[in-house]
């Protein structure tokens, strides 16, 4: 496939990178991105190994040798657009992020985020929503806004919570829905098929989401 007019994308990650693996896989076969450069703001995670591996170029850009938040979000912006990137793709990136970062990238900043939002945003979700005796959770795909965890849906996956469930097999479930659907809405977006409105809205396919894209239990991500 030739790359050359795909949408260039940067990845940020903090840890494991499965669902960079899911993009990068996606990506060599029908996503039609180019993958310009994967950052992490952690060294030495093995998402780091995953992109390099894929010969995707690596940056780290440890948030401990900056002073407060808003040093590292603006090293953080310099380091991204030398990629020149049309979409930022958070992909376990746990940073809680700045006004000016997210002002930068607005509508073209996404996220993945393992709730059914606005339900759990936030850390322990899979936990959380069994203490609640939830019978659905799942993952949602949202742009990324000032509010943590909190930006217009664009999509959702839902998982069936098992009686038998803990907050590891919940999480794995999860986790399977998060590696279609996240691939999934990039590639809506590369298309162009979505896009942030000036007013905020979602519109996918020239029609505005009055609420997200929800895939039941059994409904194939496609
Ligand atoms: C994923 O479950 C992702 O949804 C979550 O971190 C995990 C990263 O896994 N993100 C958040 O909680 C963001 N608020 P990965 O590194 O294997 O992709």
């Amino acid at each position: 496939m030739n790359s050359i007019q795909h949408p260039k994308v940067v990845v940020l990650i903090s840890g494991n990178g499965s669902n960079l693996q899911a993009i990068i896989d996606a990506s060599q076969h029908d996503l039609p991105i180019e993958i310009a450069a994967v950052i992490s703001n952690r060294p030495d995670v093995h998402g780091l190994q995953r992109a390099s591996s894929a010969d995707i170029e690596t940056a780290v850009l440890d948030h401990q040798a900056f002073a407060d938040r808003t040093s590292y979000d603006q090293a953080l912006i310099e380091l991204i657009d030398r990629y020149q990137p049309e979409l930022v793709v958070l992909a376990g990136f746990m940073r809680i992020l700045t006004t000016p970062f997210v002002r930068h990238y607005a509508g073209r900043l996404l996220n993945v985020h393992p709730s059914l939002l606005p339900k759990y945003t936030g850390l322990h979700t899979h936990k959380r929503a069994l203490e609640a005796g939830e019978q659905l959770h799942g993952v949602s795909v949202h742009f990324v806004t000032e509010e943590l965890d909190g930006g217009p849906l664009i999509a959702q996956a839902q998982v069936s919570v098992l009686p038998e469930d803990d907050p590891q097999s919940l999480a794995a479930r999860v986790l399977e829905k998060e590696h279609q659907l996240y691939p999934l809405v990039v590639g809506w977006y590369a298309q162009k098929r979505l896009h942030l409105n000036q007013s905020g809205e979602v519109i996918l396919d020239n029609e505005k989401l009055l609420q997200p894209v929800v895939f039941a239990p059994q409904d194939p991500i496609r």
